[in-house]
């Protein structure tokens, strides 16, 4: 039986790592993305089934040429996860649009060149699955997350609007978004984090969910829940309630 190829982005660390150890251990064969460094090449090294596809996300052209060579060394990719992102957490006092930018281009132009590499390969094929990943802080503005809640909320409104045409052309678009995980990423963070996962823990939650049919992927549900119901209140009660919860005053 021929092995499923998944393409996973930010492969080099955290959660993107876990991903590609948890689809190599599920049997599938794995390109790896990320910028080119030895911690890439090393897991690539590590694991037979782990091929190294160094590329930078917010290089359209590199992205377009990447999907191509994966296709060509392995075959027609089944799933890609688009997992790569950064974040800056920022101050209303420290904030800069050019900091906002280069995230921007990272987290929301660095998935929709993957996008764009991927759509006209998979469209006509009328099979694959994309899983885009975002995050619970895309539900609703949280201290200091004005950058990444913003490139994820957006992520959010992106998939959801182009699920309609992905869904009547058999490509199945599908949102990740983890609570707070233990990785590089969340090392930034100077307050305490409910729900911490291990990065291994997010990566069983997430092949897991995409074996499911819900369009969102989001772990741990308890935390997810409940931030979906903050996003419900009034801001007069939202606003107070997250501020005292977070320490912010
Ligand atoms: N950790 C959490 O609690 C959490 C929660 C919700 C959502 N998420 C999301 O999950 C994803 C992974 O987060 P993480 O916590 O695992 O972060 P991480 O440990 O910082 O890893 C980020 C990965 O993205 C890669 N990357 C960054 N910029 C890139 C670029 N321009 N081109 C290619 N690769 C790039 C990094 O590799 P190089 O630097 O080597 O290129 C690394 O492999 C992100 O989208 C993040 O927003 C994380």
């Amino acid at each position: 039986m021929p092995r499923e190829v998944v393409w996973v982005t930010g492969a080099s660390a955290g959660i993107g790592k876990a991903i590609v150890e948890a689809y190599v251990a599920e049997g599938a064969v794995v390109a790896a993305t990320a910028r080119p460094s030895e911690r890439l090449e090393g897991l690539a090294q590590a694991h037979e089934n782990v091929l190294a596809f160094p590329a930078d996300i917010t290089d359209a052209t590199a992205i377009k040429a990447t999907v191509a060579a994966i296709e060509e060394r392995l075959g027609p990719i089944d799933r890609a996860i688009l997992n790569a992102g950064t974040h800056h957490p920022v101050k209303a006092q420290d904030f800069k649009a050019d900091d906002l930018r280069a995230l921007m281009e990272t987290n929301l132009m660095g998935t929709a060149n993957c996008l764009e590499a991927l759509l006209p390969v998979m469209l006509p094929r009328r099979g694959g699955q994309i899983a885009v990943v975002s995050s619970v802080a895309g539900y609703t503005g949280l201290p200091t997350s004005a950058y990444y809640g913003a490139s994820k909320a957006a992520l959010f409104n992106l998939c959801e609007s182009l699920k309609f045409d992905t869904d009547k052309a058999g490509v199945d678009l599908r949102v990740v978004a983890p609570g707070f995980v233990r990785t590089p990423l969340t090392d930034k963070n100077e307050f305490p984090m409910p729900f911490l996962m291990e990065p291994e823990d997010a990566a069983k939650r997430v092949v897991k969910g995409l074996k499911g049919r819900r369009f969102e992927v989001t772990f741990p549900r308890r935390f997810a829940y409940q931030l979906k119901l903050l996003r419900c209140l009034p801001y007069w009660l939202y606003f107070p309630l997250v501020a005292r919860s977070t320490k912010t005053r």
